[in-house]
This record gives structure tokens, C-alpha cells and sequence, in this order.
């Protein structure tokens, strides 16, 4: 067979397996589960999850099959305000569920969501809310249907979620204060505190309010916060999260104990934090963000969606969008390895892994989130690619993808130092390793897509940028 052939098979199997996914209500597609393995039990994997909805819901945009993306809008802004909660105890309102299922009693058909009482550690998803956000401006972009967007419920919804995640809180930072396994990495991983991933999807989600928010009294309001809120995060993450060389240098250097306003080194960060493995491992050419910024407290870890979603939405400037890019290029075999891509580098191991995860027996060394590669991120990384003008190291990884995922029955994740082994527990047909593959190839095929899910560097911030270099 030609390897024309083989792609198209590929492909076709592909959309095969994501339309068996779909989820119907009330006659009416609304979402897709996160995964069909007839081989163990379904536990919560027959349900709809929000971030793994994603891949899919932009697929069907670029598809021509809007109606699923809006069912899927309007159900889950119907859930929103759901008073089901752990112990009697309500959540903030605004809060957007993890999942959502669709069950069946006396011949009626009903949705029940997850707001993480069943998840497993009781985690919040506050991702959800956000990519939501993020799902509603990719739906408005593609069919142009802002009137969906401008109805009273969605004007609603909208306002909850950034009154949800804009409310005054015992915080320095314009960063988002969160608790552990709030997004992705939903088991305890330490990523509790302003981890680079919720930020990213902070900023496109308030990018995509901005964008959405009727400019009436009420929403004159909030976009004025938001421009507020964009700028001094943007600030924030480019200038403190930023590593390479130079930077770690500068961190190698760094004094203690600084007190005042002209304090260097504002995070109280000592030199002897910087792990051993970076200063080998950071190259010449290249640098990322770090995975999270706290007091005397930098998390060094890559964190491979939080630095890509980074450069589809602009939070990290062009040329530390472009150093990213270099990173990948230059650290492939431990970032990208046998099957794309890594979800952290490095791993927590012995002691550290034992405090950081309580010591969890799915995160283990180079396992599941502590270091697996995930072939959903695919996606991301082709947007980031063919933003960056790199479209060539897209299809490198999505030719690697290639090589196994129909054989080894499309895993949720891989295992192993380069992702050779498919994950321990990992599930088979996971729906959004089908939807991140045949996304990434959609991506790199027709680049034009990337608008539904990117944004350009905000005016709002060029001038801040402007007006603060006057002061200085
Ligand atoms: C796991 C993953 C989470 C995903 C869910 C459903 O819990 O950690 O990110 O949303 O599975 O696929």
C-alpha cells in the first residue's frame, strides 16, 4: 500500500471511531465520550468531559457540523448553575462541570454533571469554565453566530464565569490562584498554585469574553476589567515565568532575602532550587515558561499544553513563542520521543514523588501524568507549529503519531522514558487521541482553521507596552 494510502485509511478509521463516539440527548448529538474500550470497565469514561471535548468540537466546526458544538454550548451552560455538590457544600456559582452524562429514568432522558463529587480525590475542574469560554468564541468565529453568544443566558453565563474567576482573593498575582489537579493533570501532582496551564487558558478565556460580552452598561464593566486583568497577566507571565540560559543565569546569581521594591529577585527564589537536570538540559538556542511561580517557589518542570496553549493565544511573546518552538526541536527525543508528545519533563521521582503526589501509583516515574506522552497534545502542538511558521515539525511528530496509533488502538497515553510503552492503565480508543490526531492533520492541512482556536498579540498590550517604556 502507498503511504497515501495508509494516511487515508487512517484517516477514515479515524472519523469512523469519533462519529461511534457521539453522545446523543433528546435525539440531538451533544458532545462525545472520552473513550469506547470494550476491554474494562467504563467507570466515568462514558461521559462527556469538557477539555477533552475540545479536539473534537473544533473538528466539527471546521467540519461544516456546527449544530453538536452548539447543542454541546447551550446543555452544559444549562448545567452551569447546578446546585449538586459534595456534602450539601456549593461550589462557586459559575463553575462549569468536568463531565456530563446522559442517563435514563421512567423513559426520560436527563443529564447529570460532574463537578468533581465523583471524580476521583474530589478535584474542581476549573478548566472547564475556561474552555468553555474558548469552545463559545471558536463556535461564534466559525458560523459567525454572535446572536447565540448575545442571548440574555449566555450574556449570563459569561458574567458568572468571570465574576467566578475575576473575584477579589487573598492574592499578589494577577495570576489564577488554584488548588491541585484543577485541569488536565486531575490527580495530585504539585500543581496547585498558579500553574502555567490554568493561566494560559485564563487568558485566552478572557480573550474570548472580550470578544463575546454585549457592550452594554454591565458588560462596558467587565471588559474594562478584563483589559485590566489581560495586561498585568500578560506582564506577569512573559517577564517572571520566562527560562532560558540567560535567565537561568540570572536565577544562579540571584541574592536572597531582598526586601523592598527594587528587590531583583521579587519571588525570593535561591539559586540552589534550580534542579540539577536543567542546567545540563536548557539549550543554547531556546527556552520556556516555567510550570509555576509562587514565593521562593518556581516550578522548573516543561509543561508541554500550558507552553503551547502560550502560543496559540499570544500570552508568550513572539520571540518566546519561537524560542518555545526551538525547545521542542532541540530537546525532541525527551519532549516528542516515539509517540507525541510528553505532558511534563522531567518526571518527580523517590521522595519528591512521595510528597508531590501522595505517592500515587498511576503517577509513577515516566507514567500517566508524571511524564507519559499523551497523543491528544498533538493538536496543540501542530497549532503552535503552524502558528510559529514551523508547519515542518508538526507533520514530523504527526508522522510519528501515524506509525502506531491505529496499531496499538489509539491509547489515551504512553508510557516509558521516549513514550514507547503504551500506558499501564491506559485506555484504548480514547476519543480525544482520535480527535487530537485528526485535528493536528486538519491544522497543517489547511492552516486558515488555526483563527478558530489562536489570537494575535493584544493591541491593549502593545500599548501598555509602549506607555510603561516611556515611564521607565
Ligand atoms: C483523565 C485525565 C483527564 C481527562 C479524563 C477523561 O482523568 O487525567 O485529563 O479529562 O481522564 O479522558
Amino acid at each position: 500500500m502507498s503511504v497515501m494510502q495508509t494516511e487515508s485509511n487512517l484517516v477514515k478509521e479515524a472519523w469512523e471511531l469519533l462519529e461511534d463516539s457521539i453522545v446523543y440527548y433528546q435525539g440531538r448529538p451533544v458532545g462525545t465520550v472520552a473513550a469506547r474500550d470494550p476491554s474494562v470497565e467504563a467507570l466515568n469514561y462514558d461521559q462527556c468531559f469538557v477539555r477533552d471535548f475540545v479536539s473534537s468540537a473544533l473538528l466539527f466546526l471546521i467540519k461544516g457540523q456546527p449544530e453538536i458544538v452548539r447543542n454541546f454550548l447551550i446543555e452544559t451552560l444549562g448545567l452551569q448553575s447546578s446546585e449538586k455538590q459534595m456534602d450539601c457544600f456549593n461550589a462557586g456559582l459559575g463553575l462549569m462541570p468536568a463531565s456530563f452524562k446522559v442517563e435514563s429514568w421512567e423513559g426520560q432522558q436527563f443529564l447529570t454533571a460532574d463537578f468533581g463529587e465523583h471524580a476521583i480525590g474530589r478535584v474542581t475542574p476549573v478548566d472547564s469554565c475556561l474552555w468553555w469560554l474558548i469552545l463559545l468564541r471558536a463556535y461564534v468565529k466559525s458560523t459567525g453566530d454572535l446572536d447565540l453568544a448575545h442571548q440574555p443566558e449566555f450574556q449570563q453565563g459569561i458574567l458568572r464565569i468571570l465574576k467566578l474567576c475575576l473575584a477579589d482573593r487573598f492574592d499578589m498575582y494577577p495570576t489564577m490562584l488554584v488548588p491541585d489537579g484543577a485541569f488536565m493533570i486531575d490527580r495530585r501532582m504539585g500543581v496547585a498554585g498558579h500553574p502555567l496551564e490554568i493561566q494560559a487558558l485564563f487568558y485566552a478565556a478572557l480573550r474570548s469574553a472580550r470578544e463575546l460580552l454585549l457592550p452594554n452598561r454591565k458588560g462596558e464593566v467587565y471588559i474594562q476589567i478584563v483589559n485590566q486583568r489581560l495586561t498585568t497577566l500578560n506582564f506577569h507571565i512573559r517577564e517572571y515565568y520566562w527560562l532560558d540560559l540567560r535567565r537561568l543565569n540570572e536565577i544562579y546569581r540571584y541574592r536572597g532575602e531582598e526586601f523592598g521594591e527594587t528587590a531583583v529577585n521579587k519571588f525570593n527564589i535561591y539559586p540552589d532550587s534550580i534542579p540539577d537536570w536543567l542546567t545540563e538540559w536548557m539549550p543554547e538556542k531556546g527556552g520556556y515558561l516555567a510550570g509555576n511561580l509562587g514565593p521562593a517557589q518556581m516550578d522548573f518542570r516543561f509543561f508541554t499544553l500550558g507552553n503551547l496553549m502560550s502560543i496559540i493565544s499570544t500570552l508568550a511573546s513572539d520571540r518566546e513563542s519561537r524560542a518555545i518552538m526551538d525547545l521542542f526541536e532541540q530537546r525532541w527525543q525527551d519532549l516528542v520521543g516515539y509517540m507525541p508528545l510528553k505532558i511534563c519533563f522531567p518526571t518527580v521521582e523517590d521522595l519528591e514523588w512521595r510528597i508531590l503526589t501522595g505517592c500515587d501509583p498511576k503517577n509513577v516515574p515516566w507514567s500517566y501524568h508524571n511524564g507519559g506522552n499523551w497523543p491528544v497534545l498533538l493538536w496543540a502542538f501542530a497549532a503552535a507549529a503552524q502558528k510559529m511558521g514551523r508547519p515542518e515539525l508538526g507533520w514530523r511528530a504527526v508522522e510519528l503519531a501515524e506509525r502506531r496509533l491505529s496499531e496499538d488502538e489509539w491509547p489515551e497515553y504512553y508510557d516509558g522514558r521516549n513514550g514507547r510503552l503504551v500506558g499501564k492503565a491506559s485506555r484504548k480508543y480514547q476519543t480525544w487521541t482520535i480527535a487530537g490526531y485528526l485535528l493536528a492533520r486538519e491544522l497543517l492541512t489547511n492552516p486558515h482553521h488555526l483563527n478558530l482556536i489562536s489570537f494575535n498579540e493584544d493591541p491593549e498590550m502593545l500599548e501598555w507596552m509602549c506607555l510603561t517604556r516611556e515611564l521607565r
